[in-house]
């Protein structure tokens, strides 16, 4: 499974980049709005940390005018990944940069009906947002293990199934289960999956144990 941080916060990124973990990042218009920066030139910066995709989301909402900003942002790095909304308008978007050799990640779908037709539509990315079905009551993995299903009956859909609005590991190791492609996971989330308390206790009493040794392993 790939790993995407979910951010646009550079500082972020680079320390998470550090750990040699990360393939890619994803941005959203609130993302770039939390971060209180421009958003051309926090993507430029992005793509200069990681060489993986990096997506930047469309503004617009008509046919002509995403199209016209995704031709736009395409040009800032060859990582840079157009992100449309799973509209109409958005899918023909889709269609036409992915037509150019553009990637393109379809962003909030919920339902495995829509995936279908971003697959259709050439994209490179699906962004099924889980948490935010969790959050009304509805099993957001439940449309992941459907999407992946799907999927893999039609050789010819080249879409990767990239999990969004992931919320907690356990989202990440039940995708994982069900062979989603990618996970774009907030910063605190990413951190979280080191956490076991035993870790902690084991390694705590090693250290203690070892000082009782008296040794070093490197020579002074
Ligand atoms: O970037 C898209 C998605 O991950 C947003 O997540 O937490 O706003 O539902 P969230």
């Amino acid at each position: 499974m790939k790993f995407f941080i979910d951010t646009a916060d550079v500082a972020e990124i680079k320390d998470l980049a550090s750990t040699g973990l990360l393939d890619g990042v994803t941005t959203n218009p609130s993302l770039i709005a939390q971060s209180g920066r421009d958003f051309i030139e926090v993507i430029t910066e992005i793509c200069g940390i990681i060489d993986g995709p990096v997506s930047a989301e469309v503004a617009a909402t008509d046919f002509d005018t995403m199209l016209k900003e995704g031709r736009h942002l395409a040009k800032i790095a060859s990582n840079v990944v157009i992100k449309v909304p799973l509209t109409p308008d958005g899918l023909k978007t889709c269609k036409t940069l992915s037509d150019e050799g553009t990637m393109v990640n379809v962003t909030l779908c919920f339902s495995a009906a829509q995936a279908i037709l971003a697959a259709k539509a050439g994209a490179s990315f699906i962004s099924p947002f889980i948490g935010r079905l969790d959050d009304l009551g509805q099993d957001g993995l439940m449309l992941i293990s459907d999407i992946v299903e799907i999927y893999s009956q039609y050789p010819e859909f080249q879409t990767e199934v990239l999990v969004a609005s992931i919320r907690n590991p356990n989202h990440i190791v039940e995708a994982a289960k069900m062979g989603a492609d990618v996970s774009t996971i907030p910063p605190k989330v990413i951190r979280q999956l080191y956490n076991h308390p035993l870790t902690d206790q084991g390694l705590e009493a090693f250290v203690k144990d070892w000082a009782k040794t008296g040794q070093t392993i490197l020579a002074a």
